[in-house]
């Protein structure tokens, strides 16, 4: 049986797909470790469905959007399904399969932006479908598309978190004030705006510079906690104060101190691992690495599992060694200054990373940066975080 043809427009593919990737990113901090999908029903040119992935083990866009086309009294026979990632069609998992679903539904064409990397999936979605007689076309937007769910495409692939590094630094380049000490560089929406990255992510890392200079808490406050959030600090040497704020939360906010086995089973130190442990810090195995500090192969590779994102707030030092690793960059410059030479200036930003978007933030300028050579690059757009921060400012 040759499905009925359904009038095809280069033009008005990408549009409802943008549409679907727009959607998909609505479900960001809720569905991971699954990728964000966004669906789009259209007949006659016109939207009778929609739908996103809304959480982990939630249904899929597709039903949502079927759900959503019988709510507005629409049928979905004869429709196109514009969907950002393959239709799944393995049914070894929590929610019934899409392709399915879709047949069912009697749609007579379905656009895809990428192909589902799961190997259950990869292909065999689209052939479910072509068997039924139903035209699939794509990938449409193929690099936008394997973009949106970098970050699903990375863990799954490298082994190793989506890594996003942020910092705020001064008009004349500095992280903190006289002497390294602490000073407040961002201002309230800035500060806003990385709580919300936090509550996105599933984890924090810093060095152990930052908790001796800071004394920072690290958590997600004033915003709705979308993920559990663990707490990493670097620290060979094993300096973390028990009386750090980190230390003292440990048992509401999981920490986790990456020392080297020297420090951990140095006798001197064996106090201050007792001390920490009382706490509720747990530590994580490593070898000392590079310079004698924390392997960051290593540290990454120990965390998928439980971290799929990892948030950096590195300082300068921290931020050298992770640039090769890290995957996103944002930094908020302030228009005030630190204007002291002994205040430690930002690390460098290595050419590879691309600049993706820039947004101002009640004076406070967000840039976002893409590492063009690192494993989840596809392509320079402004990812899912920074299109809803600039959402977020618009509605403020
Ligand atoms: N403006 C901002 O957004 C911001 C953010 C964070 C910090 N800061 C500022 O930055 C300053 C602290 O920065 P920092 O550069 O001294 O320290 P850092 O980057 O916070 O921490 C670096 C330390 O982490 C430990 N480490 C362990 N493994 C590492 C690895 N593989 N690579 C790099 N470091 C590793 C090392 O100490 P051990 O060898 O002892 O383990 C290293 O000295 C403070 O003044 C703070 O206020 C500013
Ligand atoms: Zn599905």
């Amino acid at each position: 049986m040759t499905a009925p043809a359904a009038t095809v427009s280069a033009e008005r593919d990408e549009t409802f797909l943008r549409r679907a990737f727009r959607l998909a990113m609505t479900g960001r901090g809720r569905v991971e470790p699954n990728p964000m999908v966004g669906c789009v029903l259209v007949r006659d040119g016109r939207i009778i469905g929609e739908g996103y992935h809304t959480h982990w083990g939630g249904p899929h866009a597709e039903p949502t959007a079927l759900a959503d086309c019988a709510a507005r009294g629409e049928g979905p026979a004869g429709a196109t399904a514009y969907v950002t990632l393959e239709p799944c069609c393995h049914t070894n998992k929590k929610t019934p399969p899409c392709a399915p679903r879709l047949i069912a539904a009697k749609v007579v064409r379905v656009v895809i932006g990428c192909l589902d990397p799961n190997p259950a999936v990869n292909g065999n979605g689209v052939a479910m479908l072509r068997a039924a007689g139903i035209r699939v076309d794509g990938p449409v937007l193929e690099a936008e598309a394997k973009q949106l769910i970098s970050p699903f495409l990375k863990s799954q692939g490298s082994g190793r978190p989506y890594v996003t590094m942020k910092w705020a630094e001064t008009a004349d380049g500095k992280v903190a004030g006289p002497g390294g000490r602490r000073m407040q560089i961002s201002n309230p929406a800035a500060s806003r705006l990385v709580h919300q990255l936090r509550a996105r992510s599933d984890g924090i890392v810093v060095g152990i510079g930052t908790v001796l200079a800071d004394d920072p808490l690290l958590t997600a406050r004033g915003v709705e906690a979308a993920r559990p959030l663990r707490r990493f600090v670097l620290d060979t040497h094993l300096r973390s104060p028990p009386d750090s704020q980190l230390v003292r939360t440990a048992r509401t906010v999981p920490l986790v101190v990456s020392a080297s086995p020297a420090a951990r089973n140095d006798p001197a130190r064996a106090g201050r691992v007792a001390e920490l442990r009382a706490a509720g810090v747990k530590f994580l195995d490593d070898d000392d690495g590079v310079d004698g500090r924390i392997n960051l192969r290593e540290f990454l590779g120990s965390l998928i599992g439980d971290v799929y994102h990892l948030l950096a707030e590195p300082g300068p030092t921290l931020a050298r060694s992770l640039f090769p690793w890290a995957d996103r960059l944002w930094v908020f410059r302030s228009p005030r200054r630190a204007d002291d030479d002994t205040a430690p200036a930002a690390a460098p930003i290595p050419a590879g990373y691309a600049e993706t978007g820039r947004l101002d933030v009640e004076g406070d300028t967000l840039t976002e940066y893409l590492n063009r050579s690192g494993e989840a690059f596809h392509t320079t757009v402004p990812s899912a975080d920074f299109v809803l921060a600039t959402e977020d400012r618009m509605t403020e």
